[in-house]
């Protein structure tokens, strides 16, 4: 809890994070993104990997047309449906669930502006065609990519039963990308990232 800082509540001990880290930043409700950060590799996604107005970093772009060529080819179709959202999308975003349904309910389900994975451009929402929210982790391809993602460079995100560290609820659809070499060595831990971090990257 020390390392990982879980021992503070919530957004209330935070500082920018270190971008020097590259693929490998960590952003959760401890460590901040640079205020109003937007990459400057944002490509466009097209139809045949995402619906409608995605758009990632190009690396991860690459990564992930790689993985659905494996997924494909063990007869696996995978969809993103959100990716890179800027500064102004995740306001709305995360405003939108406060005053729907109150702050405790925002901060489970959306991250605040600046502290969004989905803004470093390095996360992907991955879904297979007929699967939603609550259906997703019983389909095939969350099978597949439980066993494959690490190999493309993607890891779980936010898993089940880690809300106490990671601060969100299960997301079986929120992967990010860290670099085949990161993913592969956070994988084989069994940790969160957020842990993994705290271990062995925050020096
Ligand atoms: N749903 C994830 C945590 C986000 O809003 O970035
Ligand atoms: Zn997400």
């Amino acid at each position: 809890k020390v390392n990982t800082k879980t021992m503070h509540e919530y957004y209330t001990h935070t500082s920018e994070t270190n971008m020097d880290l590259g693929y490998g930043i960590l952003v959760n409700k401890y460590y901040s993104l640079p205020d109003k950060y937007a990459p400057d590799d944002i490509v466009s996604m097209s139809s045949q990997y995402a619906y409608p107005d995605n758009s990632i970093r190009s690396e991860v772009y690459d990564a992930f047309k790689e993985m659905c060529k494996a997924a494909n080819a063990d007869g696996i179709t995978l969809i993103v449906n959100s990716s890179y959202r800027d500064f102004e999308s995740q306001k709305e975003i995360y405003e939108d669930y406060k005053d729907k349904n109150g702050i405790e309910y925002a901060d489970k389900y959306a991250a605040r502006p600046n502290f969004s994975e989905h803004q470093t451009g390095l996360s992907l929402d991955i879904f297979s065609p007929g699967y939603g929210m609550k259906t997703f982790e019983n389909s095939p391809a969350f099978e597949w990519l439980s066993s494959n993602s690490y190999k493309y460079g993607f890891i779980l995100r936010y898993p089940k039963d880690k809300e106490s560290i990671t601060g969100y609820s299960y997301e079986s659809w929120h992967y990010r990308y860290l670099g085949k070499d990161l993913a592969k060595r956070v994988y084989d831990s069994s940790l969160t990232f957020d842990e993994y971090y705290a271990y062995y990257l925050d020096k």
